[in-house]
């Protein structure tokens, strides 16, 4: 059932190195004990469990991910497609496939932080070729790996990444209002009703925006004139939301970043370097999630 020893985990997670720094992750949590739900040892209350469940924690996709999956046709439990939402399975003895490679629970959940660069999509696999993040992920070390939410191709800056599908599934939950802070370079300088137009919320073709803490970093920076950088703090998490905020008020963006993700910043991880979360980091995560430590 596990897909590897409880101890090869634990070095792989102590020996995790940014693949561009080279720096070994010794902050590193070795995800144990440290991790806000040790699912090791919960895995005795969990049997049997919904195979979407099985598939959100196994980290073949977000919950809702997994539930696609299952209705598409593309999970096998024993050999059989399961289409059936309700459907349970045991952990122990149920062979469960997608596509026909098999899944399997890891005891040690990871998750990481990219600082990602430009001209990545945040995607794990393209039809279109393009450079996608699972280039700049350890994938091989950690199966199951997959982007918390999204950064547009163009948007440089802190990408979530975990094996934890139910974690994930919590993070992006508008009932958290878990707070993204965005650095927008736009075009011209936002006035004072532009500003209050993006705190209190901007009319969308999906609808308002819900408000936002705004506020100008630089007014024509040396370096960039005609333009100002603006910080701004959300907690949606809408397609192309920034970019369609900051459009809407007449100010479009001329580059995004994004610095923070809930309590985590990036610190100074390079830009297409990776690190695993320390303990501090992912108790702070779990709490974020509305997870109990
Ligand atoms: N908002 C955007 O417009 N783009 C992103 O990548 C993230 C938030």
């Amino acid at each position: 059932m596990s897909s590897g020893s409880k101890t090869d985990k634990q070095k792989a997670a102590r020996n995790g190195a940014s693949r561009q720094g080279g720096a070994p992750a010794d902050a590193a949590s070795a995800q144990g004990g440290a991790y806000p739900r040790d699912f090791a040892s919960t895995q005795e209350r969990i049997v049997p469990m919904r195979l979407q469940k099985f598939l959100a924690r196994a980290g073949a996709a977000s919950r809702r991910g997994s539930e696609a999956l299952m209705t598409a046709g593309r999970v096998t439990v024993n050999g059989q497609v399961v289409t059936e939402l309700g459907s349970k399975v045991d952990p122990a003895v149920d062979v469960v496939a997608v596509d026909g490679a098999v899944v399997t629970l890891s005891d040690t959940p990871v998750t990481l932080m990219l600082n990602k660069p430009s001209g990545y999509v945040t995607t794990m696999s393209d039809p279109h070729a393009r450079h996608t993040v699972a280039e700049l992920v350890p994938c091989e070390r950690y199966p199951g790996l997959f982007p918390i939410g999204r950064l547009d191709q163009d948007t440089t800056g802190l990408l979530l990444f975990s094996t934890d599908g139910d974690l994930a599934n919590r993070l992006l939950h508008p009932r958290h209002h878990v707070d993204k802070t965005y650095r927008a370079l736009v075009k011209g300088v936002p006035g004072t009703a532009a500003l209050c137009r993006l705190r209190d919320g901007v009319v969308l073709e999906d609808g308002a925006t819900a408000p936002a803490r705004v506020r100008m970093l630089a007014s024509e920076p040396q370096d960039a004139p005609g333009t100002a950088r603006v910080e701004l703090v959300i907690h949606e998490g809408r397609k192309r939301q920034v970019r369609r905020m900051c459009e809407a008020v007449g100010h479009p963006v001329l580059r995004l970043h994004r610095a923070s993700f809930g309590p985590l910043e990036l610190g100074g991880l390079e830009l297409g370097s990776w690190r695993l979360l320390d303990s501090e980091e992912l108790a702070a995560l779990g709490k974020a999630a509305g997870l109990a430590c």
